[in-house]
């Protein structure tokens, strides 16, 4: 089977590395892709994966290249192109139609696209989530109104992509009425233009995958990620300093509520409301840690939907997967994804991601990066980097993650430390506590 990947980051070099140790894959291109994702041998045969020049949101160079090249399926890895409406480029094209594309629809994406939709997706299916109210420029004062009936700190949630920047948290309620409106005022542009203003859920974050066909699905392991680029969680937001897997609280019974009061009822829900979902869900969990409305002390509440992997959870969660990707992926595409098994590594895995001095403000790139290649029993997977004259040098905030597997999450942790203290480039930074708070 020929494979076409559409991203570039750290999740895109997981999933084509483990894409490209399936028997199944012949042929694995990689668009735009970064200094890892190329030359990977496969498992299916004598070649090794390819870099293509093309942005993931080129969808007509894509398809030149998908017919020129026989690609059989195509697997999204970013959020950009399913919210831009590939799946529904590729359905809609009397060449392309038979290619399938692991990722939703756009109806689909819009559970991501826009939180307004999630919001009240998961109050029509009755999926726990943080009681809520959406206001644009024509009720503004009924938002005022509305935030002074909540407790502190107060939320506030762009509709629309805003590259993770969208959410303010906020600790005073003068505070709250001053950016509620300076964000129907534009803060994040069109994005901002709706915003929803929900209540504070405190607890513990934890982010589950499930893969699904539309009808049938499979829940992958789970993974918590650490977004703060200081030790003990502090300082600036970042795109994601590490993750483990799994989640010690995310037990049995805990992934059973999961289940039971998330999954089921979202899958349900998506196809009561004729939604095409052929791809990954990512659930952004909380585990409360007190009682609300809608959950009791310890239930999973869901905080938001992405229609995507998570990154760096997929650098985690990857490396827990035993069973051949590409084998469930022909699943999801034939609609049988109940006939394909997924077996799960028992393993602790910790990834550490190493980042650009300054990062996540100004930082330099183009530093030669060097060492990689002495990492023993690790995982190394590419974020932020390019190949220049021949040598490897970084070119993101976020530029490579380590991961490795572990007896227990200190091992993992461990091993992971020794393995990064190999890889040199000027300014590196990481983070020594991933993991140490569960
Ligand atoms: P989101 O983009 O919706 O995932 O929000 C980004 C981050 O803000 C989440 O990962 C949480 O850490 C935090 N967050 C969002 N909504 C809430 C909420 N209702 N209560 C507490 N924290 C929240
Ligand atoms: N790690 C969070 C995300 O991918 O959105």
């Amino acid at each position: 089977m020929k494979i076409l990947l559409l991203g570039s980051g750290g999740r895109e070099h997981a999933i084509a590395w483990k894409i490209a140790q399936s028997q199944k894959v012949s042929a694995l291109f990689v668009a735009p892709g970064n200094a890892g994702t190329a030359g990977m041998p496969l498992g299916g045969g004598s070649g090794k994966s390819e870099n293509v020049a093309l942005k993931a949101d080129d969808f007509d160079g894509i398809k030149d290249f998908v017919l020129k090249n026989a690609i059989d399926m195509v697997v999204v890895g970013p959020e950009d192109p399913l919210v831009k409406g590939v799946y529904d480029y590729f359905k809609n094209d009397a060449e392309l139609k038979q290619i399938p594309v692991i990722g939703p629809s756009k109806a689909g994406a819009v559970l991501e696209g826009s939180k307004d939709f999630a919001k009240g997706f998961m109050q029509r299916h009755g999926i726990p989530t943080a009681a809520y109210r959406s206001f644009n420029g024509t009720n503004i004062e009924e938002g005022i109104k509305f935030l002074e009936t909540l407790q502190p700190p107060y939320v506030l949630k762009a509709d629309g992509l805003c590259a993770g920047k969208g959410v303010l948290i906020i600790p005073t309620l003068e505070e709250a009425k001053k950016e509620f409106r300076g964000m129907l005022d534009g803060m994040f542009g069109e994005a901002s233009a709706t915003v929803v203003i929900e209540e504070f859920l405190s607890g513990i974050e934890c982010s589950v995958f499930v893969l699904t066909d539309g009808e049938n699905y499979k829940i992958l392991p789970e993974a918590k990620d650490y977004k703060r680029i200081g030790e003990g969680d502090t300082g600036l937001n970042t795109g994601g300093m590490g993750s483990v897997s799994p989640v010690p609280f995310a037990n049995e019974e805990w992934m059973k509520k999961v289940e039971e009061r998330i999954v089921k009822p979202t899958i349900k829900g998506l196809k009561e409301e004729g939604i095409e979902y052929k791809g990954f869900i990512f659930l952004g969990l909380i585990k409360v840690d007190r009682d609300y409305a809608y959950a009791k002390a310890g239930d999973p509440v869901v905080i938001e939907y992405n229609v995507r992997m998570g990154d760096p959870e997929t650098e985690s969660v990857m490396l827990r997967i035993k069973s051949d990707l590409v084998d469930l992926l022909e699943g999801v595409a034939e609609g049988n994804l109940n006939q394909h098994t997924l077996e799960v590594d028992p393993r602790n895995v910790v990834c550490v991601m190493m980042v650009s001095g300054g990062y996540p403000q100004a930082y330099k790139k183009g530093f030669e990066i060097t060492g990689i290649e002495n990492v023993n029993g690790s995982v190394v997977f590419h974020a932020g980097t390019a190949l220049k004259d021949g040598k490897v040098v970084t070119a993101g905030g976020r530029v490579i993650a380590v991961s490795s597997y572990g007896s227990s999450k200190d091992e993992a942790l461990k091993k992971s430390f020794t393995e990064a203290a190999k890889i040199q480039f000027e300014g590196k930074y990481f983070r020594r506590d991933i993991g140490g708070d569960l």
